[in-house]
């Protein structure tokens, strides 16, 4: 464990935020597919130090990548591996205090950070375009629950950042017959979600919340008619201050397909 190493494995001339400890290949690897990395990304590394992630990123996986690293030693080899690698019109090193970085282009960040380091990290990450992937070795980010954990030799950790969504909305569905207005309030804790609806006369419940990125999706029971009750599964992506997409009424094994929208009110 980082924690428990009291000399980086390559003194550091100056002590930053976080001492050099590399990440094991093994483990660089595992982040990287957890995270599922492709050619269309771009991966930043908050703390880069030899290179390692970056180079990874670009030589196994096909992405572009930018390391943030203050040390400069630390950059120098970096530069001088991803030559090596033959990756260099992939990658690109930046030496700079990763508080101070815009990382807001990246669709994955890597870390290999200190818990009181990833704590000062967390609002800004939740700022982030919904649907970026952060990946992180050994350290979360306390009562932000992962949405995915794996152990290979050490723990890696996946978050998939949420859109923001909490709040009262008004939602317009397709049924049969024409369109139902109803309000509906979201209650939201990271990616947890929960809420109410008013779908007819009565606040009613609202099962199976979730959101994923920009995904949503929740159901709703028609109980207009009483005798023929009706499950609506709503699925639909979330932009600014509005949501839509389709839903799915079912009675018994019978199915029809809607479109559904919502706007914040
Ligand atoms: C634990 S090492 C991780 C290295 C690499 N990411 C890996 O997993 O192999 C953390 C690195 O963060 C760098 N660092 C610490 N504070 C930093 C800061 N505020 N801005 C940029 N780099 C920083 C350190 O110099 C060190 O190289």
């Amino acid at each position: 464990m980082l924690a428990a190493v009291a000399v980086p494995v390559i003194a550091q001339s100056q002590f930053f935020d976080v001492p050099f400890v590399p990440t094991p290949q093994v483990v660089v690897d595992e982040m990287l597919r957890v995270a599922a990395v492709g050619p269309r990304d771009v991966v930043y590394d908050l703390g880069s130090g030899d290179g390692r992630i970056v180079i990874t990123a670009a030589r196994k996986f096909g992405a572009q990548a930018v390391g943030v690293e203050l040390d400069g030693d630390l950059i120098y080899q970096s530069e001088e591996s991803a030559r090596e690698a033959d990756v260099v019109g992939l990658v690109k090193f930046l030496q700079q205090d990763f508080f101070k970085t815009d990382f807001s282009q990246a669709t994955v960040i890597t870390m290999y950070l200190l818990p009181g380091v990833m704590k000062r990290l967390r609002e800004r990450m939740l700022q982030l375009k919904p649907g970026t992937r952060l990946v992180a070795h050994d350290f979360d980010f306390e009562d932000w629950r992962p949405d995915r954990k794996t152990t290979i030799r050490k723990n890696v950790f996946l978050w998939i950042v949420p859109a923001h969504v909490a709040g009262k909305w008004r939602v317009r569905a397709g049924v049969p017959g024409g369109e139902h207005t109803f309000d509906m309030e979201l209650r939201q804790k990271y990616q947890e979600l929960d809420g109410f609806a008013r779908f007819d006369a009565l606040p009613g419940g609202l099962w199976e919340t979730r959101i994923e990125g920009d995904r949503i999706s929740f159901v709703v029971v028609d109980s207009r008619d009483r005798e023929n009750e009706a499950t609506l599964y709503f699925e639909g992506r979330v932009g600014v201050d509005a949501m839509d997409g389709d839903l799915v009424r079912s009675v018994g094994n019978q199915q029809a397909r809607f479109k559904w929208r919502a706007a914040k009110v």
